[in-house]
């Protein structure tokens, strides 16, 4: 959570910090701040709420200084406030910080005995504090004052310092949360995330973890966890910076939604054979012979990137006929989770950094188990930690609401699946040709669904004033009803259910009367017959359905209040496709109701904490 930018150069810092933290703001938008050496010395300006606030602020108290650092916050040590926004000062130094000082409470106490201040409930402030008291206790600069402080921090961070007496210096470092260079022409930068510093410069440098980097202008100097000089290797980011723009859609959930052709595409590109009916996704560091010996796949994962994995269950039981199990980042380590050495972790993360998904890596590792990690961000913690990663290739996704990486994330464990199943031997080679030649065609299927958003539009109309929502599916849609109940509540604040179509019978059906809306995932796939008879049961108690059905199915209309129509695909691939009109309903739901879609209430995009 938070968002942090840095810059230093030859240009005005505040209007490229703002707009840094702009793209940023999915990580948190509380309060933001920011602060800019001005060449006498440190300027701090913050506000309460987005960062629109602080821009209208900024406008009329411009800061001056080719200097400077950034934040957008996201509460977790103290509610928000102007006091408790970022940049946190004391003394000569300014401190922007991402992630969680675990052991704030006895430094607090420790810098409270030794007669400071404090003005803030922040954890952050005390780093502040710490750089402060060993500049006076005479580290060699700001780079030696913050190496010698974050050695006493225990936790997660990234922080970028600016100090009084080193104009055009800006110090990082970073533990555990992420924090990426941009080098530019003439100028440094430092962020959250790529996106931050994309129109900028695509040469980046990822710091390690116990990293401490000086930037300056003319050039970069970082110093690793041993406190001597560490060499890290530029790259080229071929994320483009259009990428990050919102290219004239209203919101970019849309944008995002409407892209689920490209970044499945990309997903698959160059990673299939249809004439040799196989996979290579070499980057997963499991040959053909250790994927044959695999006694069980574990795959952990939050959120949408859980529903994900719930879908790669199916597929790897069916396809690669290999035990799967799936459990929430959260639970693994207080259900005492058994891991073995022949398992295979696989850890879905959009964003890579979700702590509880790396907290059941670390708890997977330590038993010894293999760790893949599936992830749309370049060398983010997960994949760091993982032996091998199969990355998606969805782009930047900046809606706190995901969409196009949950597609990817398909795409990627449906090819994970293919290439176990071969390599263990148990997917003839015609099954695994129709397999990936029906994943190809996804894209352009997409594409057809999206043509249809018009129609979905209209239906969300129905759905506005429901004060809930149940979303029924069966086999393969059931982790889809989920995920499409959890995109209504999280940015239409619409409660909604999802639930096992075989359930309803269960308890649910208790629910069932005109008010409330059940929308029914009815492909005709294998448990077409079966799902039917729950659309007649919900209908027998006059519960008005909505329904997914595939383009043809005439018997639809008499069942039916509304029909999306999906285009006739095989029963493997449908979760790709099904998906689709539940983002869209869901994000026009949320629009009608005029709402933040991109930046709901209470959420943040990257959830770094436990
Ligand atoms: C998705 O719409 C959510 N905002 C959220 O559930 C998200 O999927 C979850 O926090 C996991 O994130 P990750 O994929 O980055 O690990």
């Amino acid at each position: 959570m938070c968002g942090i930018v840095g810059y230093v150069g030859e240009s005005s810092a505040a209007p490229i910090i703002v707009e840094g933290l702009r793209r940023l703001e999915y990580r948190g938008y509380d309060s933001a701040g920011i602060a800019v050496h001005d060449g006498h010395g440190v300027q701090v300006v913050r506000a309460l709420g987005k960062l629109r606030v602080l821009a209208k602020v900024l406008e009329d108290r411009p800061l001056a200084g080719t200097t400077g650092i950034g934040h957008t916050r996201w509460a977790t040590h103290g509610r928000p406030s102007e006091e408790n926004a970022h940049p946190h000062v004391a003394g000569p130094v300014a401190v922007v910080h991402n992630g969680i000082i675990e052991n704030h409470r006895a430094l607090r106490q420790e810098l409270a005995r030794a007669g400071v201040a404090f003005s803030s409930d922040t954890d952050t402030e005390i780093i502040a504090h710490l750089v402060h008291r060993e500049l006076q206790a005479g580290a060699a600069g700001l780079l030696d004052a913050v190496r010698r402080a974050v050695a006493r921090l225990s936790g997660a961070y990234a922080i970028a310092v600016l100090g009084r007496d080193e104009p055009g210096v800006i110090v990082a470092a970073r533990q555990g949360s992420p924090l990426v260079i941009g080098c530019g022409e003439g100028e440094m930068l430092c962020g959250s995330d790529i996106p931050a510093l994309l129109s900028h410069t695509q040469q980046m440098v990822f710091l390690e973890d116990g990293d401490v980097a000086e930037l300056r202008a003319g050039g970069l100097r970082v110093l690793g966890a041993d406190a001597k000089p560490a060499l890290r290797p530029r790259r080229h980011i071929d994320w483009s910076p259009v990428m990050a723009e919102r290219g004239g859609y209203k919101h970019f959930m849309l944008k995002e939604i409407h892209e689920q052709p490209e970044a499945v595409a990309a997903t698959l590109r160059g990673r299939l054979d249809l004439d040799a009916s196989s996979v290579h996704p070499s980057e997963i560091g499991l040959g053909p012979e250790a994927a044959g010996a695999l006694r069980r796949v574990y795959l952990v994962a939050c959120g949408t990137s859980f529903h994900a994995a719930l879908v790669g269950r199916y597929w790897l039981e069916s396809i690669a006929q290999v035990p799967t199990v799936v459990e929430l980042g959260s639970e693994v380590r207080y259900r005492g989770a058994l891991f073995f050495p022949d398992d295979l972790v696989v850890a879905v993360s959009q964003s890579g950094e979700t702590a509880d998904t790396i907290a059941a890596v670390q708890t997977a590792k330590a038993a010894g188990a293999r760790v893949l990690a599936v992830a749309n961000v370049l060398d983010s913690a997960i994949p760091r930690l993982a032996h091998g990663s199969l990355y998606t290739r969805a782009g930047p996704e900046i809606g706190v609401a995901s969409t196009k990486c949950f597609t990817a994330q398909l795409a990627a464990l449906l090819l994970l699946a293919v290439y176990l199943g071969r390599s263990r031997g148990v997917l003839p080679a015609e099954r695994a040709a129709e397999i990936l030649q029906a994943l190809c065609e996804v894209p352009s299927q997409m594409h057809d669904l999206l043509g249809d958003a018009d129609y979905v539009r209209a239906v969300a109309t129905r759905l506005v004033h429901a004060r809930h929502v149940l979303f029924l599916g069966r086999g393969l849609s059931f982790p889809i009803a989920l995920e499409g109940a959890l995109k209504l509540k999280e940015i239409s604040y619409v409660h909604a259910e999802g639930y096992a179509a075989g359930e309803m019978k269960h308890g649910p059906i208790a629910l069932i009367e005109p008010e409330l809306p059940v929308v029914v995932i009815c492909p005709q796939d294998a448990a077409y017959d079966k799902t039917l008879s729950n659309i007649q049961e919900v209908r027998a108690r006059e519960g008005p359905v909505v329904a997914l059905a595939t383009k043809g199915d005439e018997s639809m209309h008499d069942l039916s209040e509304h029909i999306i129509w999906i285009p006739r695909a095989p029963d493997v691939v449908l979760p790709l496709l099904t998906v689709v009109p539940l983002q869209l309903l869901a994000y026009y739901v949320a629009d009608r109701k005029g709402h933040d879609v991109d930046q709901p209430r209470n959420l943040a995009k990257t959830v770094t904490v436990e």
